[in-house]
């Protein structure tokens, strides 16, 4: 059957090359195109994060008014996407109506599915990043059981989402300019982190040639687990279940014994064995809003003690596990009003510019189809039993 390498969870794999994002687990960086995290973090904002990791540099000016105002041209969705929506239950999670959601998008735009057109590409890639936030306030409006409010395009893109989110047609209240500019953090901290489960999901998807919506479709599944993206939504779940700072040390010793499933959901990364540089800037985001709200959340002095807790214990320390950039993101979202269960499809939403620039760069670089081998451990051949003669 041939000699394979046995690398299980990809440990030391490289599937690709890629000119997007670099990361060094070790020293705690993360750079997309050279600039470092801290720096786009404090100094960019989501939509000239996008421009980068799509075209490989910042825009100018001039590229930066014209990216936008192509984004906006494409914010809203076909009116039948409504129909399509409306056939879901209210309470059906928002994760599993944006799968549907994008991947349905591929059915209005059979026109300019050519993967091996570059103008094809492009226009499906603002597509993408321009209705994500259109999508994913209509599946929190829906659950919420008011109207859905078409994007505004005179607002930023983080405005714009939070109006869709938290604005009716009663009431359009302007967007607090601390939370769009928090709003925007988080999706600037979210928006690649190079070969991670549901990017990799992207690109072998793409491998195959299946049109960009179905695979930021497949891409949005990988990231809902609990171990990649889903672990924002589980850090509140898990802080709600220890309820009070007497509890904590109970919950750190479920998630030491190994009989056990638990874990300390926020704590621990493949890739960055010594801290998590997204996590220090979503800390300090989060200290900013809430100290700026004025918001005494009794969540954030319990997550503040977890990881005070779990950072001076053996076990956490001998592991190198240290709380990750869903373990503050989950706090600053609530304080903003977004609800538990709509954390992962932000994350979605921002991710989206990371998995469409990997997507995109794959075809102008050229790939071969993804298709891992196996070490077989079965049976050796055997000769077929009648069914009366089995036992
Ligand atoms: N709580 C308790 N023990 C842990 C944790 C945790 N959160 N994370 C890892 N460990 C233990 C693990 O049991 C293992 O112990 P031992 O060596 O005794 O067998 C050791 O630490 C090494 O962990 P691993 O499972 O081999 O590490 P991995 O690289 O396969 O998994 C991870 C990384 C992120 C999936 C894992 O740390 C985890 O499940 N964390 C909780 C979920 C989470 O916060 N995920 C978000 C990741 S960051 C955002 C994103 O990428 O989407």
């Amino acid at each position: 059957q041939g000699v394979f390498t046995y690398d299980p969870g990809f440990m030391s794999t490289a599937a690709c090359e890629s000119k997007i994002t670099f990361i060094d687990g070790d020293k705690g960086i993360l750079m997309h195109r050279g600039y470092p995290i801290e720096q786009l973090a404090e100094k960019s904002d989501y939509l000239e994060t996008c421009y980068a990791l799509l075209y490989g540099e910042l825009p100018t000016a001039e590229q930066k008014a014209e990216f936008t105002g192509l984004v906006k041209n494409h914010t809203m969705v076909h009116e039948q996407m409504k129909s399509f929506l409306n056939g879901f239950r209210r309470d059906a999670h928002p994760m599993a109506v944006m799968c549907g959601m994008v991947g349905a998008l591929s059915a209005f735009y059979h026109d300019s599915l050519d993967n091996n057109n570059p103008q094809h590409r492009e226009i499906s890639a603002i597509r993408l990043i321009a209705k994500m936030p259109t999508m994913a306030a209509m599946c929190y409006k829906y659950s919420a059981g008011q109207p859905i409010m078409y994007p505004r395009n005179d607002l930023s893109y983080a405005e714009n989402f939070l109006h869709m989110m938290f604005n009716t047609p009663c009431e359009e209240k302007k967007i607090n300019p601390i939370l769009a500019k928090a709003m925007d953090r988080i999706f600037i901290l979210h928006a690649d982190h190079e070969q991670n489960a549901s990017t990799s999901t992207v690109r072998l998807t793409g491998s195959t040639g299946a049109n960009p919506f179905a695979c930021i479709a497949a891409g949005i599944a990988a990231l809902w687990g609990p171990a990649h993206g889903g672990a924002n939504e589980a850090v509140l779940t898990m802080l709600d279940e220890i309820g009070d700072v007497s509890n904590i040390e109970k919950f750190i010793a479920k998630a030491k014994d190994k009989n056990d499933p638990f874990k300390l959901m926020g704590f621990g990364h493949r890739v960055y064995k010594n801290f998590d540089p997204r996590a220090k800037v979503m800390k300090q985001t989060c200290d900013e809003v809430l100290s700026e709200l004025g918001i005494n959340d009794p969540k954030l002095e319990l997550a503040m003690k977890l990881e005070e807790i779990a950072r001076n214990d053996p076990y956490f320390k001998e592991r190198n596990l240290y709380p990750n950039v869903d373990f503050y993101s989950g706090i600053i979202l609530k304080a903003i009003g977004i609800p538990t269960s709509m954390f992962t499809v932000i994350f979605a939403l921002a991710r989206t510019a990371g998995w469409i620039a990997q997507w995109k760069e794959m075809y102008a670089e050229g790939y071969k189809i993804g298709r891992p081998r196996q070490i077989y451990t079965g049976y050796t051949q055997r000769d077929y039993l009648p069914l009366d003669q089995r036992k």
